[in-house]
């Protein structure tokens, strides 16, 4: 990885993996791509470009201006939002994902895209969910998942395209908010806690989801892209998890920091429903025997940085 395309950089993952990329790789190397520019560091930062991945020519074009030798593909639609627009999540996740890896074809590039615990489905072991098992997926993000994988795959067997990948659980960060997605109470619950002590949330006490702090997303992301290819037996995409737990499992934490924090419930039919086709907790031996896959945030000392850095913000957003 010596200059790096990203797509979808001024999203959730994309706003801190540029970031981080640019203190590894040089501001200059690594080239923020997204559907509109903002005034978020990602974009302010070093190259911005704007881009939308199903315009395959600008997407090459862009690719050849830099000179780029990685391409990692964030550009996406997560899983509550697909579920809403079945159509349009095929289109921009399939077509973004197709247009990415031939621009990574052309440009002999390396390649990166997130596939996620969404690739899983309701047949799927829901305990320690192997690496390798059955993928019947429920929902559109899910299929599109599974497709990326496959596609993933035979880009690296049929063109010899450097493609490696992770099937990320909820991502949690005080930066970005996610959009959309069904693991996003794990993140809501952190703003209203540190804002109004309390949280209602749409995912029902008892289910159990995947999740990992930012910080460790990033970093595992980095080190897959480093780690040498000959090791690799998978590709796309490894399991790798850091937590699971239930909202009530979330909210103790949190009480432990902010006393008296208080968790109700409103379940949304639609989110609970994709979070019950989905594993309550997944196996990253793999990764960890392949890449050195490794976390350092549990639980609670995710809750305690959440809480400490989301703190002055919310301050500096209350009125008065
Ligand atoms: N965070 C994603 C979602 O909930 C899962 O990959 O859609």
């Amino acid at each position: 990885m010596k200059r790096i395309l990203i797509t979808g950089a001024l999203g959730q993952i994309g706003s801190e993996l540029t970031l981080k990329l640019r203190e590894i790789y040089g501001a200059d190397n690594v080239i923020a791509t997204d559907i509109k520019k903002n005034d978020s560091e990602a974009a302010q930062s070093g190259p911005f470009e704007v881009l939308d991945v199903t315009d395959l020519n600008r997407m090459g074009e862009v690719a050849q201006k830099y000179k780029v030798d990685t391409v990692m593909h964030l550009a996406a639609l997560l899983s509550a939002t697909a579920e809403a627009r079945p159509l349009f999540a095929w289109n921009l996740n399939m077509g973004g994902l197709l247009n990415a890896l031939e621009t990574a074809k052309e440009m002999k590039a390396q390649f990166f895209t997130p596939s996620s615990i969404g690739a899983f489905g309701p047949t799927t072991p829901k305990d320690d969910t192997p690496q390798d098992t059955i993928m019947r997926p429920t929902t559109m993000y899910g299929v599109n998942k599974v497709a990326g994988e496959l596609l993933a795959d035979y880009y690296f067997q049929k063109f010899g395209v450097d493609t490696r990948g992770l099937r990320f659980p909820g991502l949690i960060s005080y930066v970005t908010p996610p959009g959309g997605g069904t693991t996003d109470y794990a993140v809501e619950i952190y703003y209203e806690a540190v804002k109004n002590g309390r949280y209602t949330s749409y995912i029902d006490k008892g289910t159990y989801m995947d999740m990992m702090y930012m910080p460790d997303a990033l970093q595992a992301i980095v080190d897959l892209m480093e780690a040498d290819s000959t090791k690799l037996i998978h590709r796309n995409s490894f399991n790798v998890s850091a937590m699971s737990f239930d909202p009530e499992e979330i909210a103790a934490s949190i009480a432990k920091y902010i006393p008296g924090f208080k968790i109700s419930y409103q379940v949304d039919p639609v989110r609970q429903k994709i979070a019950e086709s989905w594993p309550n907790s997944i196996d990253s031996t793999a990764a960890k025997e392949e890449w050195g896959f490794k976390f350092d945030y549990d639980l609670d000392k995710m809750t305690m940085d959440m809480i400490e850095k989301l703190r002055p913000n919310m301050q500096m957003r209350i009125p008065g």
